[in-house]
């Protein structure tokens, strides 16, 4: 867990903000946070059956890290933060990869996103979350765009 942590703490970040706060839930906290999700989607209605498959991974990882944005703030620095804070996460799971430990990037945690805020870092906003625990499948790499759809090649003229 340390060394996942630590692959956060020397993530790059815009102007060396570090703009980020890293919350270790316990296991209760972690279940709490998955019947939660569960609870809000049902009484809401919400049709996101992504959500109610989150909570359930959430259920079965050993580890939920919530991860919060510590400099909330608008235009240029939110833009520059937000990319800092993802560089933060993938490190997280390449490390966690690298120790072959099985790691999911929550965003939908987002439906309990004030309670969250309000109950574990109140100065922050959260952003996204880390579940880690024992891999039990192995995802088949999913398709990705032909590079000739990405990519602009301007072209030189001498
Ligand atoms: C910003 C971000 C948020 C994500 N949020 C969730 C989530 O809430 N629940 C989930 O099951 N997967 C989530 N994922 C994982 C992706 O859905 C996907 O499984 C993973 O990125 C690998 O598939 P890909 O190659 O299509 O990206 C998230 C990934 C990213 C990058």
């Amino acid at each position: 867990m340390n060394f996942i942590l630590e692959s956060a703490r020397v993530a790059p970040s815009a102007h060396n903000r570090q703009p980020w706060h890293f919350v270790v839930l316990t296991k209760k906290q972690k279940d709490e946070v998955a019947d939660k999700m569960i609870e809000v989607v049902t009484k809401n209605q919400i049709e996101d059956a992504s959500v109610i498959h989150t909570a359930q991974i959430i259920k079965e990882a050993n580890k939920l890290i919530l991860v919060f944005y510590t400099n909330p703030s608008n235009g240029d620095t939110r833009d520059m933060d937000q990319q800092s804070i993802g560089a933060a996460m993938e490190n997280m799971c390449l490390q966690a990869t690298k120790m072959q430990i099985g790691s999911l990037w929550i965003g939908n945690t987002y439906v309990i996103k004030k309670e969250l805020e309000q109950r574990y870092f109140s100065s922050g906003q959260l952003v996204s979350s880390l579940a880690l625990g024992y891999p039990n499948q192995e995802p088949k790499p999913r398709p990705r765009k032909d590079l000739s759809e990405i990519i602009t090649w301007m072209e030189e003229k001498l």
